[in-house]
């Protein structure tokens, strides 16, 4: 039977032979597992932000984060049939503010950012009321480059200037390389 299962994901995904053994879990709605969404969506907007500052600088890049975030998210989300979010405590765009359970689980992320092995770390539930939506969130450390242009403590004044312009309510500055910045959240589509 799992030689069977395994055997259908190869042909349906080409995906290679983990799914069935469970590990990485998948999130629900989707075959494929949450860590592979959340790299597919950090790859891809990495690629545009790293391109969009070598053509226009920090100022340039703004624009391009502020469209291109959203828009992956909706593409990943689409998909795979599951809702991806970034999320943050101290959110820059309001759309990526927290409630309920979230709040509570990136605390614990913002204590640990990193798991034992050095990666980021992961925290995962399934909701108790309702649907039983599963969650499933992932910790987005803050780096020195190229985050700091825009999230760090020392912002050059004119790319501060287009952030307050385009964020009234930025609460998205100050951080340190190694500090928690954010999470995605990937969530089966049954809550929200
Ligand atoms: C060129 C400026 C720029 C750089 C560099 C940058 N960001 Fe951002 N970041 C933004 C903007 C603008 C937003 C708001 C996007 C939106 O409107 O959805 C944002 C939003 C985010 C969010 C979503 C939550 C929130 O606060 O709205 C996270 C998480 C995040 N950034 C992490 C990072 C990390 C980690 C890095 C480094 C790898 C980084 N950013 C580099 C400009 C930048």
């Amino acid at each position: 039977m799992k030689n069977l299962c395994r055997l259908l994901f190869a042909v349906v995904f080409g995906l290679g032979l983990t799914t069935c053994t469970g590990e990485p879990a998948p999130i629900a709605n989707s075959e494929i597992p949450a860590t592979k969404i959340a790299d597919a969506f950090q790859q891809r907007l990495q690629s545009e932000l790293m391109a969009a500052m070598k053509t226009g600088g920090a100022i340039g890049a703004i624009g391009v984060c502020q469209q291109a975030a959203p828009a992956i998210a909706a593409a990943l989300s689409e998909e795979h049939a599951v809702l991806v979010r970034r999320v943050s405590h101290k959110p820059r765009n309001p759309g990526a503010a927290i409630d309920g359970r979230v709040v509570q689980e990136m605390s614990i992320l913002a204590r640990t950012p990193f798991d034992g092995s050095g990666n980021p770390s992961v925290r995962e539930w399934t909701d108790k009321d309702g649907e039983g939506g599963t969650h499933w969130l992932r910790a987005i450390p803050m780096k020195k480059e190229p985050c700091t242009a825009c999230h760090g403590t020392n912002i050059a004044p004119e790319v501060q200037a287009k952030l307050a312009e385009l964020y009234p309510n930025d609460q998205a500055t100050g951080f340190k390389p190694g500090e928690l910045r954010g999470a995605i959240l990937i969530s089966s589509r049954t809550k929200r």
